[in-house]
């Protein structure tokens, strides 16, 4: 079925200079934009999206880098969005990330990995309402 996905470019994609390389291989993919917005997560914003990490030993060090630098936030359409948005973007350790994924080309540790993908559809609901309302949604 068709649905949708959430994704972040995450700041040290931004700072890199990747916009829009990463939003070209995901537009070439098949995904279509329905929502898009640069903007930043600061530490108290990012400590709430990543809540459930809350209990994890690197949550303190991800709220950091999450909130180092402007991201790219955007929510994405496509038949099988969650898993085949999953594979494009390659395993969260871009040292275990398949050949020609964004990961792969251009995430540098597993902290500084370049790109979100949400896990879930449930997930991608939240995360889509956590920084778009209706009216920014095409
Ligand atoms: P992401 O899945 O987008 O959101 C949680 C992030 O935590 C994950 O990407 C990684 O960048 C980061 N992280 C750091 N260490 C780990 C780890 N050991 N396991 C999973 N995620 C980690």
């Amino acid at each position: 079925a068709t649905n949708r996905t959430f994704t972040m470019i995450k700041p040290d994609a931004v700072a890199n200079g990747h916009i829009g390389a990463i939003l070209d291989q995901i537009t070439k993919a098949g995904f279509k934009i329905v929502a898009l917005k640069y903007t930043a997560l600061p530490a108290e914003k990012a400590g709430e999206f990543y809540a459930v990490h809350k209990e994890r030993g690197f949550f303190n060090d991800l709220v950091a880098f999450m909130s180092s630098g402007p991201i790219v936030a955007a929510i994405l359409e496509k038949d099988n969005a969650i898993e085949d948005f999953r594979k494009l973007i390659g395993a969260t350790d871009p040292s275990k990330a398949e050949e020609g994924t964004i990961r792969n080309r251009f995430a540098k540790s597993i902290d500084a990995n370049a790109i979100h993908g949400s896990d879930s559809d449930e997930n991608a609901e939240i995360e889509g309402n956590f920084f778009f309302s209706a009216f920014e949604r095409f």
